[in-house]
């Protein structure tokens, strides 16, 4: 298990222990954090899991695929560098207390 912070647009810091293996939107669901829609269930159609890695998190996530950040490009909220879907995030041990932001909006 590999604790995650979700840190929501109002400030609200929620933590899950999310499972090895799960993508972060996934783990997010399982856990009810409010801020992850995630409509497609992580096939990459819908940005609805959009999500920010905290910068201090930036360089130990790897950027996104060509085709997620075309996906992100429909996000409802503003895409920073720093932008990622969650269900292309894969939770794993060199992810211990990894710092996730939630957007504003998701639809
Ligand atoms: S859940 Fe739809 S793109 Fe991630």
């Amino acid at each position: 298990m590999t604790k995650i912070h979700f840190i929501s647009a109002t400030g609200i810091e929620t933590v899950i222990d999310a499972r090895d293996g799960d993508s972060v939107m996934h783990a997010a669901i399982l856990n009810d954090v409010e801020g992850i829609l995630a409509e497609c269930g992580g096939s990459m159609m819908c940005a609805t899991c959009h999500c920010y890695v905290d910068p201090a998190w930036q360089d130990r996530v790897t950027p996104p695929s060509e085709p997620e950040a075309g996906m992100l490009a429909s996000a409802a909220s503003a895409v920073r560098a720093t932008s990622r879907l969650s269900c292309q995030i894969t939770v794993g041990p060199e992810l211990e207390g990894l710092v996730i932001h939630l957007p504003e909006a998701q639809l």
